[in-house]
């Protein structure tokens, strides 16, 4: 059945709240932001001249600049307490950090009194966390998330596990960090209520001290209430992201208490100016000192600033800033992603009471309402991609090895910058971002005080937005791809001037070093007079307004936060069966083709580049259908992370200057009638192409670069059909289809055969169903059941059919277009996996991963 675009039905509102001026707000402390102006370094990143008081050497009244060592503060003794003195090492990497992942209890359901010491929690499951209980049930179409949630349903459930804390933890502080729990979260130490955080997108942690047991047993209970509909997309259930338990000295880095800016930046030198917030959880003062140690990507130090003692009155907070200079700096780029850290020491009394590393890149960038973006003073296009967190069958369960897959994946792409679309993300896949050379558009909600979906956040905005998004920006501060603060995604009170300027005002208490900005309903909220108040403006669509808009506000520093929406499913050339043609014809309502829309973006330099919705498939929205289809059709890349033929598009454009490539569009030279005309499409980045049917030219054809593809229409024929790319008259490169037989055998293919035996990592089988001859068969749907051996686990199975009600937990899966994906996860016994995969009559086959202690 054919959805009409009926998640847009939100247009309405948005015209009458636009047109209503509905600009209530209760909140009227708002200092109002001056003139609607930009703020410092808004227009300018980290760059040149956009420091700004708050990042600037000698402007914190906490332990100030300093050169001596910090070794003779000598008289207090709040931190040299000899064993006793932990090392907070909770670091960007997340390396030393205790986990509390392993061995919870779940509940799926409420119960009353599950957070007593005594509960019996004997029947509960087993679990270990990141955990999305919502992943394992059963797609009901009645589901009330329905077809947003991708008809998973959430729920209510709880999780008990048990801490044993050491003696010689006493006098610690005990702090659990919670990197995300969706959502509206309760949790209790001992049967005592510790803290509650209702947005299911936020990290937070909760200090137990005064709860703890030390050399006992302690009970932590967690409650969810994920109650639907709630996100307009899959967002899963639980405690879906990592849980780490920090001890820490009284006196510590505070929680996301580091930032690390860099002005002045040449070739020559950069600046880094440190500031770190102290926290004094003593009964008394405490005469605290800071040192920072920079260090390179290999870990040299390059710069040191050592701090003079200062007190840090108990209970409170104290910051020290500090200035240094890094000399030949490497620069952070898209291209060429280099790291740095500061290592911060703190010591009381001589002796170090906590470290804590924090990773930067030092970068400039701007956005310039004429000429785009830039990077280190180089123009260039942001070619991104707005992506949910799901993870395909792993739900939206956090898994380092699959957000690096995938993040590898859109870099093969070509894509350089990722739009956390609409929260913010997992620590990780901004650690990757980093790592990978991403930049990203961090963004906060997708909806604000009036919501929109019954039991989404918009319950929470008026009493937790500050909170929220404070925590958003201090948390992500550090990571030099950040380029944008998000305040919303398509949010209908934008008009709202004075929640604007308290988000903005919210941030700017963390960060001025980027432009805020959010992602309008451009086609009714680009007039807001709200907007002028933004240092970027994000346009969703309306490729057709570009130029006017561009024109009534021309120092407007613009981009399109979201594009696209264009829909096709992998291997598929028509829109029967609830499937979209992949020869990027189809596209939402208010959406474009894949080349359409790079056009309106490519062919205006003051637009800084685009977000294209999306890069890779996610459960729920599963737009133009709805039941039995569960999953998007927009991405790139499909949710069993196979690309779909728009992934060579953007990899002949965005990569333009990459390795030659070229590829054939279809995938499929089988399922067509003798003599039926085929449309032929052909991406390449090289000068031409000349495509050849069993051997026989169809004729040559010229690229330009405002070319999308090349296409002929070719009678089909058996056989192959062969594009051959020329550069300078040379073929350099090529690409094949040829007809396929009937199914034979299957071919596993992994991504690495060797992984580590650390409980986690994962290895990304891809099954074929193949004829005789090795070729693929493009409508191949064979059912395929797996079995496995030694020291690893299926932990998902996928094909990227949206249809597909097979669960992503099965031991089986049918083929989609020939292929299906299986995930194994190593346990934490080194040794030998082996995959099986049987299908009926065809040749059954193995795949050996080899699991290495880390
Ligand atoms: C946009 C919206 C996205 C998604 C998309 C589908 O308007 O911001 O969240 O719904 O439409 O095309």
């Amino acid at each position: 059945m054919l959805r009409h675009w009926s998640g847009h039905a939100l247009l309405a509102s948005f015209v009458c709240i636009a047109a209503c001026g509905n600009s209530q707000n209760s909140n009227d402390s708002g200092s109002g932001r001056p003139g609607g102006g930009t703020p410092g370094g808004g227009s300018g990143g980290t760059g040149s001249g956009a420091a700004n008081g708050a990042d600037g050497a000698g402007t914190s009244d906490g332990a100030g600049d300093g050169t001596g060592d910090a070794d003779a503060a000598g008289g207090s003794d709040g931190g040299a307490r000899g064993s006793a003195i932990l090392v907070n090492s909770y670091d960007g990497a997340r390396a030393t950090t205790e986990s509390l992942d392993l061995a919870w209890k779940f509940h799926l359901g409420d119960v009353s009194g599950a957070q007593a010491t005594t509960f019996d929690d004997s029947s509960w499951t087993a679990v270990d966390v990141p955990h999305d209980w919502s992943i394992s049930l059963p797609f009901d179409q009645s589901s009330p998330g329905t077809y947003q949630s991708g008809y998973l349903d959430g729920g209510i459930g709880w999780y008990r596990k048990s801490v044993t804390l050491p003696g010689s933890s006493s006098g610690q502080r005990v702090i659990v960090q919670f990197d995300g729990v969706y959502m509206d979260s309760t949790v209790w130490l001992n049967g005592t209520q510790i803290c509650a955080r209702p947005y299911g997108y936020s990290s937070f942690e909760c200090d137990f001290t005064s709860s703890a047991k030390f050399g006992a047993s302690n009970l932590l209970a967690v409650k969810i209430n994920n109650q639907q509909p709630s996100s307009r997309w899959y967002s899963g259930s639980g405690i879906y992201r990592h849980v780490w338990l920090k001890t820490v000295n009284p006196v510590h880095v505070a929680y996301t208490g580091t930032r690390v800016t860099t002005t002045q930046v040449s070739a020559a030198s950069a600046t880094v100016n440190i500031a770190v917030t102290v926290k004094n959880d003593a009964a008394s003062d405490q005469s605290v000192s800071v040192a920072s140690s920079v260090r390179d990507a290999s870990g040299t130090e390059v710069a040191k600033a050592a701090a003079d003692a200062k007190t840090v009155t108990a209970g409170k907070t104290a910051d020290a800033t500090q200035t240094v200079t890094v000399t030949n700096p490497k620069l952070w780029s898209v291209s060429s992603p280099t790291l740095y850290s500061v290592v911060t020491t703190v010591s009381v009394g001589g002796a170090v009471v906590d470290t804590y590393t924090t990773p930067f890149g030092i970068r400039t960038f701007a956005f310039d309402a004429s000429s785009g973006f830039s990077l280190n003073g180089t123009k260039m296009k942001i070619n991104g991609v707005c992506m949910h967190h799901d993870l395909g069958s792993l739900g939206s369960a956090v898994n380092y090895r699959a957000i690096e897959k995938r993040l590898q994946r859109l870099k093969e792409m070509g894509a350089n910058a990722i739009r956390t679309s609409h929260n913010p993300p997992a620590p990780e896949l901004l650690d990757i971002a980093d790592r990978l050379g991403f930049l990203v558009m961090d963004e906060a909600f997708d909806c604000w005080y009036n919501g929109k979906n019954t039991y989404d956040y918009g319950r929470f905005f008026r009493q937790w937005a500050n909170t929220d998004i404070t925590d958003m920006v201090a948390r992500d501060l550090n990571h030099p791809g950040i380029i944008i603060w998000s305040i919303g995604n398509e949010v209908g009170e934008t008009s709202d001037s004075a929640t604007v300027t308290e988000l903005m005002d919210a941030i700017e208490t963390k960060d001025t070093t980027r432009p805020i900005g959010q992602a309008l309903a451009a086609w009714a909220q680009a007039d807001t007079p709200a907007v002028g108040l933004e240092d970027v403006v994000g346009i969703n669509y309306v490729p057709d307004r570009y130029d006017s808009i561009h024109t009534a506000h021309p120092t407007w520093k613009m981009f399109a936060s979201e594009s696209s929406s264009a829909l096709r499913s992998r291997g598929i050339y028509n829109n029967n069966n609830n499937q979209c043609s992949s020869y990027d014809d189809f596209a939402a309502g208010w959406g474009q083709t894949a080349e359409t829309s790079w056009k309106n973006v490519n062919t205006r330099a003051w637009i800084a580049g685009e977000f294209i919705w999306t890069g890779v498939d996610y459960i729920g929205e599963p737009t133009p259908y709805t039941w039995p289809s569960k999953s998007s059709y927009f991405g790139a890349i499909d949710t069993a992370d196979f690309p779909k033929d728009v992934f060579y598009f953007y990899q002949s454009k965005w990569n333009a200057s990459g390795p030659t490539m070229v590829h054939v569009v279809p995938m499929n030279w089988t399922n067509w009638t003798a003599g039926q005309s085929v449309k032929v499409m052909v991406y390449t980045n090289a000068d031409g192409v000349e495509l050849f049917l069993n051997g026989k030219s169809q004729g040559s054809k010229t690229m330009d670069a405002a070319t999308g593809h090349l296409e002929w229409s070719v009678p089909f024929a058996m056989g192959t059909l062969e594009a051959k790319a020329t550069k300078g008259g040379r073929v350099v490169a090529s690409d094949k289809v040829q007809t396929a037989g009937a199914a034979a055998s299957l071919v596993l293919t992994a991504d690495r055969t060797t992984v580590a035996a650390d409980g986690r990592d994962l290895a990304f089988v891809e099954v074929d169903v193949v004829d005789a001859q090795g070729v693929l068969v493009p409508q191949a749907s064979n059912t395929i059941n797996f079995t496995i051996e030694g020291p690893g686990t299926i932990v998902g199975v996928d094909n990227g059919d949206s249809t597909s009600h097979e669960s992503y937990k099965g031991q089986s899966r049918s083929a989609f277009s020939g292929k299906a994906l299986v995930i194994i996860q190593a346990t934490t016994t080194p040794g030998t996996v082996t995959l099986k995969a049987a299908s009926g009559t065809l040749a059954g086959t193995s795949a050996v991963i080899v699991t290495k202690t880390p």
